[in-house]
């Protein structure tokens, strides 16, 4: 503890081991490799759970009931249709746009269209969790055939959200395994404590600013490369050493050498294996051997390999998840918007939580500029 300016301080460059709130929502034991969303460890929800029972479960703090599960479900099959402005901006956006330029756009665009948007009740905050989960994957499908040039499909009520989005995307259902290990992947990108996004979306939901606004931050900062858009980074070097000829390790090598961070490793607060990326290498080579291509998970591998050999660095969540995606047919631009299609569970969870027991979040930052100056010549 220092002190500055008659307030106790504490300094933490990247706020580095800060305990800035308290949560009853996610545990993440970084030494052990541990992630709990509400008590249940990731592996037992991946395994028994579906996506819109995590939700609630994130969301309520206890497993949906039946009832409880069937009514959510309607819910969000209800939320899905969007304003006719959000169709509209679809038509406008230009086709390289970045998809996750378009989603903060698109995540302001719903909120200029929803009557409730500045109503801060928590039943009306819980609405809003719900139509931003129902709405966002929507979006997002939408936007992709636009830009292809193809055109909308609608949602079809009979499919829940992971299975729907690939419809939508598609135009055609998944099949049982890619529908399953789809919305596992929803589910281990649910939650995860107070990461950048999350505390971002906190920082604004502390002010007592609106849903929308405390999204739309959060999907910035989730854009960013070091944090959720390392997802796509990591199959465009995957492409990348493809292109090459070389071998993996070399490849790795190389850029090692040169002091280049490699994409979908390392963490803040795991220091071994992510929980996630187990998860998510099982699925990759299950992908892998059921549509006979082992290309992507196979060089994955050697990269992982190589990576713990030279660094001792572990896979993180955004590792796997580039082969499992491009081998479901996701475009890689769309890897990070699907990140939030599933986040936007655990950042609405924080942000009901917050308003629970608000309080602002403000910091203080250590000055080193110049001193004592005058404008006085
Ligand atoms: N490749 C090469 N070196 C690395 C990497 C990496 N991916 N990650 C960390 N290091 C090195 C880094 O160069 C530094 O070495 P030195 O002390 O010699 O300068 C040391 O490890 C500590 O790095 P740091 O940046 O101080 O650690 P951090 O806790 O601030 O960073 C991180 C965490 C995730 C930003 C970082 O590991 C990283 O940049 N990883 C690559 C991007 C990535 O995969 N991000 C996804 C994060 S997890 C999912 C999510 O939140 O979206």
């Amino acid at each position: 503890m220092a002190s500055s300016a008659g307030n106790k301080t504490t300094e933490s460059k990247g706020l580095e081991g800060v305990i800035a709130l308290h949560t009853g929502i996610c545990d993440i034991d970084g030494q052990k490799g541990k992630l709990i969303y509400r008590g249940y460890s990731i592996e037992d929800l991946a395994k028994n759970c579906t996506f819109e029972e995590v939700a609630w479960l994130l969301w309520q703090g206890e497993l949906p009931t039946a009832d409880e599960k069937h009514h959510l479900e309607r819910q969000l099959v209800g939320e899905r249709p969007l304003p006719p402005m959000a169709r509209e901006l679809m038509e406008m956006t230009p086709e390289d746009v970045d998809p996750m330029a378009f989603l903060r756009t698109g995540i302001s665009t719903l909120a200029l269209f929803d009557s409730e948007a500045d109503d801060p009740s928590s039943e009306a905050n819980f609405r809003k969790s719900i139509r931003l989960t129902a709405q966002i994957p929507v979006l997002l499908a939408g936007f992709d055939r636009r830009r292809n040039g193809q055109p909308l499909v609608r949602p079809r009520p009979d499919l829940a959200t992971a299975a729907n989005f690939l419809y939508m995307l598609r135009g055609e259902v998944p099949g049982e395994e890619a529908m399953r290990i789809f919305d596992t992947c929803l589910i281990l990108h649910a939650e995860h404590g107070l990461n950048a996004s999350t505390f971002t979306g906190r920082v604004i939901g502390a002010t007592l600013s609106d849903v929308y606004s405390g999204i739309s931050g959060a999907v910035g900062a989730l854009k960013g490369p070091l944090h959720g858009g390392a997802n796509r980074k990591v199959m465009e070097m995957l492409a990348d050493i493809d292109r090459s000829g070389l071998d993996p390790a070399e490849w790795i090598r190389q850029r090692l050498t040169e002091k280049a961070r490699i994409m979908g490793f390392g963490h803040r607060v795991y220091k071994t294996l992510d929980p996630r990326a187990a998860i998510l290498r099982d699925m990759s080579e299950a992908l892998a051997e059921e549509r006979g291509n082992r290309k992507w998970f196979d060089m994955s591998v050697k990269v992982m390999q190589t990576m713990e050999q030279e660094k001792g660095l572990y896979p993180n969540v955004d590792f796997f998840s580039a082969s499992v995606y491009t081998t479901l047919g996701i475009p890689t631009d769309l890897f990070t918007p699907v990140f939030a299609m599933a986040r936007i569970t655990g950042w609405t969870a924080h942000l009901l939580e917050q308003w629970a027991d608000n309080r602002l979040i403000r910091p203080r930052a250590a000055y080193n500029g110049p001193q004592g100056r005058t404008t006085k010549r």
